[in-house]
């Protein structure tokens, strides 16, 4: 999604916003902008430019901002005060004329927002109507426009008419303002939007996350619904709530460093936090385990559940609520809660559970997984559910996300900052967690025998060491990659959670190679998609055939797909006789360690991650981000 950062202080401004747009870019974005107080002129420059193939938006917007705004030569000033935006389109094309900045009638506004103002094409009528001029398709500009009336309207007082500004908006919103008049200083307002703040000893800073902020500070304050916030080139800022009343907010320190937000020697992020997942996984499982003792039986430390034991064993039905990713992410979870914690579990792509009166009551817990914390259909799914009077679990990885605020309670998975739009990492971590949680669940609704926990835990702690095993070792992987990356439509066959970790390898396998994908449940392929399948037409089957419960038919499956014709790719077990002599007929085999099939998604999905991104470089793709993909939907 849109990316904003906003500067106002003692050095050039230009240099900051520019780095933080740099550090926002994984976000996906098609055009960029900024607007710079010029202190020469007293007006604002808006420099704006749409994205071109092959080249960084950054980079091409730096080319084209001036060495000094004023005057060529003149280098004894500096641009204290201005804001910055990557823009991913939602209400107008991409172009120059839609990309933000945006400006008011006067020229001495200038606005950048994420999110969507619901209630735009209103106000753009009002405005119309009152002689305001507009130049761009977006539901933005009204913002200016309204802040330019409510400006004249409070006296030139720029905070009171920004707060009039946003009363009238409906819908979601970060929003930065700069006024010409106002060069030492800059307003920022949220609604449902992300937006972080920062001050340093050289100036105040805003971004819509903190990979933009990290650089100069540590300590973030992360800004209410509703409220605004005052930056101050002193290095100060004021936060106020909706009503005006200025408060002292508390202030989060971030923990992830500067260098999880670079690529560390690794040619993109995706491969960076492919290889990441070993330790991502230590710190997931780290801390959870209690052995049984004299008084207690092993059992799961889940201290963040604010739901009591005698809660979480009369509760009637699990739903999880998720997108993208961690929707398969909930899938897999839903396979194991129902397995080991008897109760019903039902799995929703949040998009649709919002709009279709699900029945959800104080006896369901309802499990929100997201990334970002901040996909707005997963929060309305959140919103819904607690306003039908259920006890909402988040599941995120970025601490004060707006998840965080909503749900009753929070388990943080241990991700750390993920960059690349295509999740894997996070994946993982969502995973191993959903594992934890399902036998957590489990133990306390006596359903899942403590020794037989205590059996799965260990083998959950060798995952590690086997990933890396695997990641020590690629070339099976590449070699697969490189003869499918010409196919015309590849399909995914699995069972079990086998099933639905083809549905992630599909996903990360479209996402980012622009190669169409699908995943079947393996015994839906005779009803359809095995049509698809002739020698001619270049269709390559991946399977999934690692050792479980219905391996028997997962190998009958593949017979029926060489049988006619196509190319296939098995992930199989290490030491697989049957495998390896089907290998002998020309099918490529990825070997993974032995594991028990509860937790055969943990390690299976890594191959599919690296194969995906194999056929995506292959294919000239741009792996980290993807065309018209983001990593964070804050519209629904
Ligand atoms: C976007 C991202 C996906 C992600 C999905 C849900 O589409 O590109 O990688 O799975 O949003 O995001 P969340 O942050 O809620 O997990």
């Amino acid at each position: 999604m849109c990316g904003i950062v906003a500067f106002t202080g003692t050095v050039d401004a230009r240099s900051i916003l520019l780095g933080g747009l740099a550090r926002l870019e994984y976000r996906g974005y098609d055009s960029a902008g900024l607007a710079l107080l010029n202190p020469k002129t007293g007006l604002i420059d808006i420099i704006k430019k749409v994205k071109q193939p092959g080249r960084g938006m950054v980079e091409v917007l730096r080319e084209a901002v001036p060495e000094n705004s004023a005057s060529a030569g003149d280098d004894s000033f500096f641009v204290a005060t201005g804001i910055g935006h990557t823009r991913w389109a939602t209400h107008g094309v991409p172009s120059v004329a839609n990309a933000h900045p945006h400006g008011d009638c006067t020229g001495e506004i200038a606005v950048v927002h994420n999110g969507i103002v619901e209630n735009h094409t209103a106000l753009r009528e009002e405005l119309l109507a009152r002689g305001h001029e507009f130049r761009s398709q977006t539901d933005t500009e009204v913002v200016a426009h309204l802040v330019e009336e409510y400006y004249v309207a409070c006296n030139e007082d720029l905070v009171e008419a920004v707060r009039a500004a946003v009363a009238r908006l409906s819908g979601s919103f970060a929003l930065a303002i700069a006024h010409a008049k106002h060069p030492k200083e800059l307003v920022v307002a949220r609604n449902d939007s992300p937006l972080v703040l920062g001050v340093t000893d050289y100036g105040a800073i805003a971004a819509s996350d903190t990979p933009a902020i990290i650089e100069h500070t540590r300590d973030v304050v992360y800004l209410g619904d509703r409220h605004l916030a005052i930056l101050r080139a002193d290095g100060s800022y004021e936060c106020q709530d909706p009503a005006g009343i200025v408060y002292v907010p508390t202030t989060v320190r971030v923990e992830h460093s500067l260098e999880d937000a670079e690529r560390g020697g690794f040619p993109d992020f995706m491969l960076k936090e492919i290889y990441e997942q070993p330790r991502v996984l230590r710190d997931t499982i780290a801390g959870r385990f209690c052995a049984a003792n004299k008084c207690e039986q092993a059992h799961l430390n889940f201290d963040e559940l604010s739901l009591t034991q005698e809660e979480l064993r009369t509760i009637e039905r699990v739903v999880i609520v998720a997108c993208g990713t961690s929707y398969h992410a909930g899938l897999i979870g839903a396979e194991l809660m129902e397995a080991w914690a008897r109760v019903p579990v039902s799995v929703e792509v949040a998009s649709e559970f919002c709009y279709r009166n699900p029945i959800v009551n104080s006896h369901t817990l309802v499990v929100a997984i997201s990334q970002s914390g901040e996909t707005a259909d997963t929060l309305e799914a959140v919103r819904l559910a607690r306003r039908a009077g259920a006890h909402v679990l988040g599941i995120t990885n970025v601490v004060g996300s707006r998840i965080t605020l909503e749900a009753n309670t929070t388990i943080f998975i241990k991700a750390h900052l993920e960059i690349s739009v295509a999740a894997t990492k996070s994946f993982l971590a969502q995973v191993a967690l959903l594992t934890l949680l399902a036998m957590h669940l489990g133990c306390v609704r006596n359903q899942l025998a403590a020794d037989k926990m205590a059996a799965i835990f260990s083998e959950l702690l060798a995952l590690p060491e086997k990933l890396e095993s695997m990641l020590a070792d690629v070339n099976s992987i590449k070699e697969a990659a490189e003869k499918c990356k010409d196919a015309s439509t590849m399909l995914f066959i699995g069972r079990g959670v086998g099933a639905t970790t083809c549905y992630e390898g599909a996903l990360k396998l479209k996402e980012i190679s622009y190669l169409h994908a699908e995943a079947f449940a393996a015994g839906e392929i005779k009803h359809g998609p095995l049509a698809l399948i002739d020698p001619s037409a270049n269709t390559p089957v991946v399977a999934l055939a690692t050792q479980s419960a219905t391996y028997e038919k997962m190998l009958a499956n593949i017979e029926e797909v060489i049988a006619r014709g196509a190319h296939v790719v098995v992930l199989a077990t290490e030491g697989d006789e049957r495998i390896a002599k089907l290998a002998l007929q020309g099918i490529d085999v990825i070997y993974i360690p032995k594991v028990p099939e509860c937790l055969s998604p943990i390690l299976a999905s890594v191959p599919l991650q690296l194969f995906a991104r194999y056929i995506a470089v292959a294919r000239n793709c741009d792996v980290d981000q993807p065309r018209n993909l983001a990593k964070s939907v804050t519209v629904v």
